[in-house]
């Protein structure tokens, strides 16, 4: 990719799912092939957008109305977006992305109720709408999930991870439509198994995106 565009690839899908795990693995192993990688996560990535996620994940006072929570991950990304992603893209460095404006499609826009129309008129104005290369969308069972998330988070979970579970399957639900509303943008991970096979996975589903690469 000398002197072209670096490529944008997110990752999605619910909590414990191992997207953080199988971010790092596919950073590895696009370095390993000579690539120039960013890893970075939303909400965040940027000290600006770092802020804001302390403010979502801990809200300073009443819960956020839906309407502020959107808001405030829409603003957290465009200082995300116009900060690191786009002046990495623009070096022609790849950038890899635990979770993006997708999640807040499904959640904020279909868990939430917002509805997706209001969610990509915010990415728009805030984001110039800048979609990834390739959303990988790593889909697990409820229960396998339940398991992880308990070993990871115990008590300690955040104002929306600790979500009731009805909350968690209408994320679910809610990406999987996403993905099949449209097969060329995401690409469906079974996210069950050893984190080596997910990333053999992942592997696969990137391939068409390495052509040429490296
Ligand atoms: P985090 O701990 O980073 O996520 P995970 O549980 O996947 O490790 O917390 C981020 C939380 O914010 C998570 O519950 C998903 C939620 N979220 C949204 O609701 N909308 C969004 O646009 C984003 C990026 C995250």
């Amino acid at each position: 990719m000398s002197g072209g565009r670096g490529v944008f690839i997110a990752f999605e899908g619910g909590e414990g799912a191992g997207k953080s795990t199988q971010a790092r693995l596919l950073a590895e192993a696009l370095r390993a092939r000579g690539l120039i990688v960013v890893t970075t996560r939303e909400p965040g990535g940027t000290p600006g957008a770092e802020a804001i996620r302390n403010l979502l994940l801990a809200p300073p006072g009443e819960a956020w109305t839906p309407e502020a929570e959107a808001l405030l991950f829409a603003a957290a990304r465009a200082d995300h977006v116009a900060n690191l992603i786009r002046p990495a893209l623009a070096r022609g460095v790849w950038v890899v992305c635990d979770r993006y404006v997708d999640s807040s499609r499904a959640y904020q826009g279909g868990a939430g109720g917002l509805g997706d129309a209001a969610i990509i008129n915010l990415h728009a104005f805030g984001s110039g709408g800048l979609r990834p290369d390739k959303v990988i969308l790593l889909e697990a069972e409820g229960e396998a999930l339940t398991a992880r998330l308990t070993a990871r988070d115990g008590e300690n979970t955040d104002a929306i991870g600790g979500r009731p579970a009805n909350y968690h399957r209408a994320v679910a639900a809610a990406f999987r439509a996403l993905a099949k509303a449209d097969p060329h943008a995401f690409a469906r991970v079974d996210a069950m198994g050893e984190p080596e096979e997910v990333h053999a996975r992942v592997i696969e589903a990137v391939a068409p995106l390495l052509e040429g690469a490296g």
